[in-house]
């Protein structure tokens, strides 16, 4: 039987940064599932498919193929046999993402290929139903959150060192839509699993987070 760890928490908690450290350090592969949402996402917006066209979506959903390579330890999405790990990081990506992954279409195909990676390997996974929905069974589930000022500014920081122009205020109202809408969708809305430990990072710094779960998965081995 697998080791799973379910991360979930809103956009910018720190759910991504954390994840890969521990996916290091405990010898477990990270599985990102908001890059599988992106990817089709990243296809809706370059075919032209409208947030609100669910004909197409679902039409699209049926002929769409994603995939998930490791290469040391490294996350690729592929979309259709090409590699798009580079081009769904951006914030229209991310709304989009979080705009169609309200339809059950998306979501059925996206949780049957997470299911079938945590089956057969140890993982941690990160995303918005993971504790809820996709690994209800995990051995330990973690729900990370932090005030939506500080995740616009970790993510205006990110995005500035990257060299991309950006506002912080238009960065925290995106937040915070986006916040809205995960949590309120009617299909596998992001919430706290009853059985998962909450950890506000607002205040602490990675390591800190990192040492935090470390104990809990400990814990949950004995
Ligand atoms: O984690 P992220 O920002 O890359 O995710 C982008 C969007 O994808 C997020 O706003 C909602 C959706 N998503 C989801 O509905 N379920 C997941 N397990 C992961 C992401």
């Amino acid at each position: 039987m697998s080791f799973n760890i379910a991360i979930d928490g809103p956009a910018g908690a720190g759910k991504s940064t954390i994840a890969k450290q521990l996916a290091k350090d405990l010898g477990v592969v990270y599985v990102d599932t908001g890059a599988m949402y992106r990817a089709m996402a990243y296809y809706f917006i370059t075919n032209s498919i409208g947030e609100k066209d669910i004909v197409k979506i679902i039409d699209a959903c049926k002929h769409v193929d994603v995939t998930i390579t490791y290469e040391n330890g490294v996350q690729n999405v592929w979309l259709n046999g090409e590699n798009v790990s580079g081009k769904i990081r951006t914030e229209e990506v991310g709304n989009m993402a979080s705009a169609t992954s309200v339809y059950p279409v998306v979501r059925n195909k996206l949780v049957e290929l997470q299911q079938q990676l945590a089956k057969t390997t140890d993982v941690i996974m990160d995303g918005r139903d993971i504790g809820t929905v996709v690994l209800p069974h995990a051995d330990v589930k973690i729900y990370m959150t932090a005030s939506s000022a500080i995740r616009a500014k970790r993510r205006f920081d990110e995005l500035t060192a990257k060299g991309i122009e950006c506002d912080l205020d238009d960065i925290e109202k995106d937040i915070i839509d986006r916040d809205y809408r995960d949590m309120n969708r009617e299909t596998s809305p992001l919430k706290k699993a009853d059985d998962a430990v909450e950890l506000d990072t607002s205040n602490l710094d990675i390591d800190g987070v990192v040492d935090a779960i470390k104990e809990i998965v400990a814990k949950a081995q004995r």
